[in-house]
């Protein structure tokens, strides 16, 4: 079982999709572990995005992912880094294919809906970001016997 961090980022929010898009990891099959509403800081999108700190995007990045509040989640399930990865899509929501989450509600590179951990690193560290221990909280939803089988797991 893995963790996975989501931002629904501002434009997400703006737009009213945090409900249809949480939806489609529901419908998946995902577990919410955490879940808040905040308003993210210059001083926390550096950290976050300290991968891009020194890129030529990343003053408007910045821009952008502090002007409105962003949904912070961790979901929780098998292969959820790489699965909710690959519902999102590619970056930019135009080169994105019809049935990812981008290609369905995005036509942008930067407001992208959703950010989502890239790796088991990642996810550990951006969880950390985010949360404290005790604002995650495991649970075994009364459907796990009917999302996977036994043997599966
Ligand atoms: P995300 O997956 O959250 O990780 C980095 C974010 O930077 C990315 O989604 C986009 O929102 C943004 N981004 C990536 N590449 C570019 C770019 N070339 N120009 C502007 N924004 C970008």
């Amino acid at each position: 079982m893995e963790r996975t961090l989501i931002l629904f980022k501002p434009d997400c929010v703006e737009r009213r999709l945090v409900g249809r898009i949480l939806s489609r990891f529901e419908d998946k099959g995902f577990g919410l572990v955490a879940m808040k509403l905040l308003r993210i800081t210059p001083e926390l999108a550096k950290q976050h995005y300290a991968e891009h700190v020194e890129k030529p995007f990343y003053p408007s990045l910045e821009k952008f992912i502090t002007a409105s509040p962003v949904v912070a989640a961790v979901l929780e399930g098998p292969e959820v880094i790489r699965v909710v990865r690959d519902m999102l899509g590619p970056t930019n929501g135009l080169n994105a294919p019809a049935g990812t989450i981008r290609g369905d509600f995005g036509s942008s590179r930067q407001m992208n809906l959703v950010h989502a951990s890239d790796g088991p690193e990642a996810a550990k560290r951006e969880i950390e970001i985010y949360f404290r221990a005790d604002e995650i909280h495991s649970w075994t939803p009364t459907l796990a016997p009917w999302l996977q089988a036994e043997d599966e797991k």
